[in-house]
């Protein structure tokens, strides 16, 4: 394929993978799953998996695609054709999640809209409730937020996804910052420090470690081909290995600093850090309507939150576009214009499932929880644990220089070979459970 698009610049590329690394799974999922599982301790047992397990995958998808310079299915194809059929589970992944994450991207914006417009709303928990189970509005939002990611995808790489990361990122981390510093200077802000910096090593348990496995697989963007296509459009970079300690040190700073901005404020106001999902779309708007300025600040944060969720959809589409391109030879804008409808087919159902189509349950579950429960439980973490086995065992990556250091470079082997899976099938089995 010799018109396949590639990065401007290393800049441009490493701005786009922490584009999407950085989203909802962030500032949204990061903070809950994190009061949920203890605070610092979840904190502590997330950076050493983050920095050490989490790092293998990572270069792993990242140069499978840099190797083989093609999509997904293309990628496993030019290892061994017999590959073809787990290769193609990359793109399938990608439009599942596609057909939630836009879903909280939809409500994204109707909080940007309620925050320009006024703030006063009488009891937080029913209003998100009703938001979420008003059928036409819901599916409108979340066609809203897929075509605005689509149409990114669409203009290119050069004058879509670059254009955008390289403009929302730095916004990104500008609110980012601007919020912690109104968050910490709110009365007893020291509090929310301490729940996420002072350990209670009693709260260590083994749930708590496969939770902060799966939030960092999930946060790393690992197992769905999108990281994988990125990589193929890498034209040189001699230092792979400092571009993913890059990427994973600027999203780990963005899920700390999510965590700084929210916990300090949610124990000023005597609130629970663990109430789940609901922490940034019922407990922090109820913070928001009682601070000065609380609609500006509202206003930023859930810009801050669109902004984040944009650039990671944005990578989650890209994948099955590019899939869609090279296998079909069909041109982006035609390519899009299928993802669209096939996601909006997912997604509409999803989207419903809160109220209308509340009472179909697949495995006792919503359709949205049952799309969330077999991509990150199942099929994130499967995909992952078959590209690191086929590197490992098949391609045999040990002899492909990726790192310089002999001995870094063996243990990276033994990772690939056996650490990650078996952590990956430890993740999986209790998933599943
Ligand atoms: N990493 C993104 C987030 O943290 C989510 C994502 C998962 C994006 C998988 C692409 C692929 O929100």
């Amino acid at each position: 394929m010799d018109n396949r698009p590639t990065w401007t610049s290393r800049y441009t590329f490493i701005v786009t993978a922490i584009g999407s690394a950085v989203g909802l799974g962030n500032i949204w999922r990061f903070p809950y799953v994190m009061g949920q599982n203890g605070g610092a301790i979840f904190l502590a047992v997330y950076i050493l998996l983050i920095s050490t397990i989490c790092f293998i995958p990572l270069i792993n998808e990242l140069y499978v695609g840099k190797l083989t310079k093609k999509e997904c299915i293309g990628a496993y194809e030019s290892i061994n054709p017999k590959f073809k059929f787990l290769g193609a589970l990359n793109p399938i992944t990608g439009i599942i999640i596609a057909s939630f994450y836009f879903i909280v991207g939809g409500w994204i914006i109707n909080y940007i809209s309620k925050s320009c417009i006024s703030y006063q709303i009488q009891d937080y928990e029913s209003y998100f409730s009703e938001l979420i189970q008003t059928p036409v509005y819901s599916c409108v939002l979340t066609l809203i937020f897929l075509f605005i990611c689509i149409f990114v995808v669409a203009r290119g790489i050069k004058n879509g996804i670059e254009k955008v990361n390289k403009i929302l990122m730095p916004l990104l981390a500008l609110i980012l910052l601007f919020l912690v510093i109104v968050s910490l200077n709110l009365p007893n802000s020291e509090k929310g420090l301490e729940y996420m910096f002072k350990p209670d090593f009693s709260k260590l348990n083994f749930q708590m470690v496969l939770a902060a496995l799966g939030q960092a697989f999930f946060t790393l963007s690992i197992g769905m081909g999108a990281l994988l296509t990125y990589g193929s459009y890498i034209k040189e970079d001699k230092s792979l290995v400092k571009s993913v300690y890059t990427i994973i040190i600027s999203d780990t700073a963005f899920a700390i600093l999510a965590g700084i901005m929210i916990f300090p404020a949610v124990f000023s106001f005597n609130l629970e850090p663990n109430s789940g999902a609901g922490l940034v779309f019922v407990t922090l708007p109820r913070i928001f309507s009682q601070i000065p300025c609380g609609n500006i600040v509202s206003l930023l944060f859930f810009i801050l939150l669109f902004c984040a969720a944009i650039t990671s959809g944005i990578s989650i589409i890209e994948g099955p576009c590019a899939t869609l391109i090279e296998r079909c030879k069909i041109s982006r804008v035609k390519a899009c214009t299928i993802l669209f409808f096939v996601i909006a087919l997912l997604a509409i159902p999803a989207t419903l499932s809160f109220g209308t189509l509340s009472n179909i349950k697949i495995l006792d579950k919503s359709i949205f929880d049952f799309l969330d429960f077999i991509t990150s439980n199942l099929m994130l973490p499967l995909n992952a644990l078959f590209l690191c086995l086929i590197s490992g065992w098949y391609l045999k990556i040990k002899s492909h220089n990726i790192i310089s250091n002999k001995f870094v470079m063996f243990l990276f082997d033994i990772g690939l070979k056996f650490v990650v899976p078996i952590a990956l099938l430890c993740l999986i089995i209790m998933g599943l459970k």
